[in-house]
């Protein structure tokens, strides 16, 4: 399959919104069995299945469980798919105008012909930001298309923003996701990025997603091509 990543145009509303909708709501059941297999959340359900057959017997056993392991998916369902949502009225309702229109901002596609038909299997995108006297990117929207997941294209994309940002100077990318995307943190340890803290979020729920920030530093020119080209070697 011959990918071309390439920064976004306004026809490609409609697919990149979808993408990121199914990219970002996929976690919703990796976030539930990370909750489910916790020992609290261990606990909480035997406590919960014991008192219930003390009270209603086997119905109850069954039947209160289920109500806390619901309880928990909501929860998970309730921030991934309330992310996006949110993001479909704000940043990604307009993107050209979001990602496009400022020089140190981008969005990018990765498409292919598939079945005869052109398709945007992955996106990915920046925005600089000024931090004190130094700038430096966040990288963001990052999905792959499950169709073509393990094929190096997440790896280009990474590339495409980190490249990007060398171009323009900033002394750094940076990026946050959470321990349920294990791909992406697998993905950006090995492309070199740097876990620099932790970060609990959505305390006011029973999920608990805790957050890596990571970092690439371009420290110098030369560290800079020795990376490129080893990154070349590995994914020609
Ligand atoms: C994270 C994601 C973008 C990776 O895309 P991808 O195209 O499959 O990644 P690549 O093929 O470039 O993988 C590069 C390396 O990352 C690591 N990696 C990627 N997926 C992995 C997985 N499922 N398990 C373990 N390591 C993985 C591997 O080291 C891999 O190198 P290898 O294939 O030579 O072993 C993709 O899984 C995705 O879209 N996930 C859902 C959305 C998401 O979580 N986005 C991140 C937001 S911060």
């Amino acid at each position: 399959m011959k990918l071309l990543v390439r920064p976004y145009r306004p026809v490609d509303r409609d697919a990149v919104r979808a993408l990121f909708s199914w990219g970002i709501r996929e976690h919703i059941v990796p976030c539930f069995k990370n909750n489910m297999s916790s020992p609290l959340y261990l606990v909480i359900t035997l406590a919960l299945c014991v008192v219930g057959y003390i009270v209603a017997s086997v119905f109850g056993a069954v039947v209160l469980p289920a109500l806390w392991m619901s309880l928990v998916y909501y929860s998970g369902y309730y921030i991934y798919d309330g992310f996006v949502r949110r993001k479909l009225v704000t940043d990604m309702q307009e993107i050209s105008r979001n990602y496009m229109s400022r020089p140190d901002d981008c969005l990018w596609v990765a498409e292919a012909e598939v079945d005869g038909r052109v398709q945007i299997l992955g996106m990915v995108a920046v925005k600089g930001q000024q931090n004190g006297k130094e700038k430096c990117g966040e990288l963001l929207r990052m999905i792959v298309s499950p169709t073509c997941r393990r094929m190096g294209l997440g790896h280009r994309l990474a590339q495409t923003v980190v490249d990007f940002c060398r171009e323009r100077g900033f002394s750094k990318v940076m990026l946050e996701t959470s321990s349920i995307q294990k791909a992406a943190v697998a993905l950006y340890k090995k492309m070199g990025f740097r876990h620099i803290k932790n970060k609990l979020t959505s305390s006011k729920t029973l999920t608990a997603c805790f957050c890596f920030c990571f970092f690439s530093s371009f420290p110098s020119r030369a560290k800079n091509i020795t990376t490129r080209s080893e990154s070349c070697r590995r994914r020609p």
